[in-house]
């Protein structure tokens, strides 16, 4: 079947809208129900506190509103309580690497199995925030990559996927929560283009899915907090992007009583959005009761849309919590998800897949100590993990193994195999960035052993070595050139193990791509300390301008004329296939899109998915950007040897071809059309008109 993405992106927000519809106008429910709140009972509902769950707001059992119980994180329900009772999926930077919409929706809906089954009616995730600093420590929790308009994309399967199991999802950190150093204090400059263009489009795909909460951030913007930002808050998302959901604070986030300014709910406490502090408002006449049942309409409309409040009784029930969610359904999708993430960077002579009647030795630490999530609120304790080790003896694979201390032992162990298979990785962790972007940075193992080295030095003693690299995000491979094989995948939850050996041994056909560039060297896109981490103020801690506009990541790099060295560009991922495009026709130019086909034929001689990327170069204009930018993306399915697929792609003139000048206006003029199977692999080009 082929499927034009608008026509496939309409198609799910009628599935999200008719699953919606079993719950009835969530609208009208909700302003009925409103209509019988005593003011006490309205204001019970705009702060939480920390229960059972992560966060929680109190129910109403004179009119049967269940409680709202709130969970981390954004790959996996956060047990600290019980841990092991809960699947730690493939983390949402790692589901970026997939471009799949199919395979993101599948992971929404994993995830939103075990919230539900846990009593949990809010996941608080997933995260949205665009990789604009490589050494950000949470971009590994982020499933917008460095692209806006794959975030867009890739977000609303996941809301359809969550909130299809009757728990409402959460985008966050809604905005510009781009940094974790001073993340409590800094404010980030953006002026309103670069925020609508680069920033905001994958709240905007969450709305456009009909997300039922938002989490405002720790940082300021433009001086303001995130959390008492009309701007922001009451002005772009609620009037201008279209909000219906709810306004909920990070934890502690809240900075005064802020209603007004379009937070609905203070987490977890109510130092600000307590009943003493709204009722002064409301008597100073600061505060409206409008905006208050705004709130509470806000809540109670997310909570019918997705049937929380349909839900049968007993399924809110905190002791719920106590439950072992974890199935082995989840755990055989979260081993599928995590080989479909898995990203292939180079395979020189074809090296991969390997050959397992010959002798492999598995080389350093990650190989025996799977590298599995990134640490603070988004990580998940599994009830086992799976080492690459243990899952190759699994498949009865016969392997060495040396933890690679001892470097040039670990060299001798390279050259008495037919192969070498180093594992490296390092993690990064929610309330700092990382301290560089070296393999040596950032957890206990990497300090073991120089990283870097081992691999140099055993791919100087095994012509025939391949890396497998578990990474937070973008990471600096200064040896990329002295091995033969190199696969990334990201932080892959605790099906690690399994999941690398289906790539390497050749169960699985690589299929994914980069969603953020993997730069030559450190701060290769000549961040100045004014643009991150910021320079102090006196008047006002911290400052981080967004100088740099929209020429963050790819964009970047293009600008510059940036070669790849030892680095790799965004959307790089080969397959052990490969694939021709052919163009079929001009593009089709209609008032509401540009549609076009290509054609992908596998070449090769194994069955094989492709990811077409299209990318656009606007018409020259005071407005716009003169780089490619990502503007459609198409996975295949599998492509049998030989066989062509036809897959149409459509791009959304409004916004998507439109350029922000205080709202979304033409460009007119000649787009530039550039497909490919990555950012600088670009097969086929073509122009239109608008
Ligand atoms: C994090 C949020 C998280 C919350 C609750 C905060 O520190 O920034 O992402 O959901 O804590 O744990």
């Amino acid at each position: 079947m082929r499927l034009f993405r608008g026509v496939a992106l309409l198609a799910l927000a009628s599935a999200a809208s008719g699953s919606i519809s079993q719950f009835g106008d969530p609208d009208a429910r909700a302003k009925a129900l409103l209509k019988q709140m005593t003011l006490d009972e309205k204001l019970a509902m705009v702060r939480g506190y920390q229960g059972h769950y992560v966060g929680n707001i109190v129910g109403n059992e004179r009119l049967g509103i269940p409680p709202v119980n709130m969970n981390d994180g954004p790959q996996g329900f956060r047990d600290n309580a019980s841990p092991g009772t809960s699947t730690a999926w493939p983390s949402g930077l790692t589901m970026a690497a997939t471009w799949s919409v199919d395979a993101v929706r599948s992971w929404g809906e994993g995830m939103g199995k075990e919230f539900y089954a846990k009593g949990a009616n809010v996941q608080l995730g997933p995260g949205l925030c665009l990789a604009r600093i490589p050494r950000n420590g949470r971009n590994f929790e982020y499933l917008s990559g460095e692209d806006p308009f794959l975030g867009y994309t890739l977000v609303q399967p996941a809301i359809t996927g969550i909130q299809n199991q009757n728990v409402v999802a959460n985008a966050k950190h809604y905005i510009l929560n781009n940094q974790e150093t001073n993340r409590g204090s800094v404010s980030e400059l953006a002026d309103e283009t670069t925020r609508f263009t680069m920033y905001y489009p994958p709240f905007a795909g969450a709305v456009a899915a009909d997300v039922g909460s938002v989490m405002c951030s720790y940082n300021k913007i433009n001086g303001v907090w995130s959390c008492e930002n009309p701007e922001t808050l009451g002005h772009d998302l609620k009037a201008v992007i279209g909000f219906k959901g709810y306004v909920m604070s990070d934890w502690g986030a809240t900075h005064s009583t802020s209603i007004m300014a379009g937070l609905d709910v203070e987490m977890p406490g109510n130092g600000f959005m307590n009943v003493a502090a709204i009722k002064a408002g409301l008597a100073a006449g600061n505060i409206t009761n409008a905006a208050i049942d705004d709130s509470i309409f806000r809540i109670l409309r997310a909570m019918y849309s997705v049937g929380v409040m349909d839900a049968p009784s007993g399924t809110w029930n905190s002791s719920n919590i106590k439950k072992n969610v974890t199935t082995e359904a989840s755990v055989v999708l979260a081993r599928q998800l995590a080989a479909k993430a898995t990203v292939l960077l180079k395979n020189d002579m074809n090296i991969l897949p390997l050959d397992r009647t010959k002798t492999i030795a598995f080389i350093g630490f990650a190989s025996d100590n799977a590298i599995v999530h990134g640490g603070g609120s988004g990580s998940v304790v599994p009830s086992y993990i799976s080492t690459p080790l243990a899952a190759a003896h699994h498949a009865g694979i016969d392997v060495t193994y040396h933890d690679g201390i001892n470097i040039s032992s670990a060299a001798a162990a390279a050259a008495a195999a037919d192969y070498a298979v180093v594992f490296v990785g390092t993690l990064s962790h929610e309330g700092g960035d990382r301290a560089s972007l070296s393999l040596n940075d950032g957890c206990d193992g990497c300090k073991f052993t120089d990283q870097d080295k081992l691999v140099s030095q055993v791919a100087a003693a095994q012509t025939k070595t391949v890396v497998v690299a578990s990474v937070p995000g973008a990471i600096l491979f200064p040896w990329a050139n002295e091995v033969q094989g190199i696969l990334t995948n990201f932080m892959p939850g605790q099906q690690a193990g399994n999941a690398i050996i289906d790539v390497l041994f050749g169960d699985v056909n690589p299929s994914a791509k980069l969603p953020l560039t993997f730069p030559n060297k450190e701060n290769e896109t000549q961040l100045s300390p004014a643009q991150w981490p910021g320079l102090p103020d006196p008047t006002n801690p911290t400052y981080a301008n967004y100088s740099e506009g929209q020429l963050v990541g790819y964009r970047y790099y293009e600008a510059h004329g940036i070669q790849f060295t030892t680095g790799f560009p965004f959307g790089h991922g080969l397959s052990y296939t490969t694939f021709e495009y052919t163009l079929s026709g001009a593009p089709q130019v209609s008032d509401t899109h540009v549609t076009f086909e290509v054609t992908v034929k596998n070449t090769g001689s194994r069955p094989g998915a492709e990811v077409v990327q299209a990318y656009v170069i606007f018409p020259e204009s005071k407005m716009t950007i003169g780089t490619i930018q990502l503007k459609a993306f198409e996975k295949t399915k599998e492509i049998q040897s030989l066989e062509s697929v036809t897959v149409g792609l459509a791009i959304q003139r409004e916004q998507f071809l439109q350029a922000w000048c205080h709202k979304w206006v033409n460009v007119p003029g000649q787009f530039k059309l550039r497909i490919g199977s990555s950012s600088r692999d670009i097969r086929l080009s073509a122009s239109f008109i608008l």
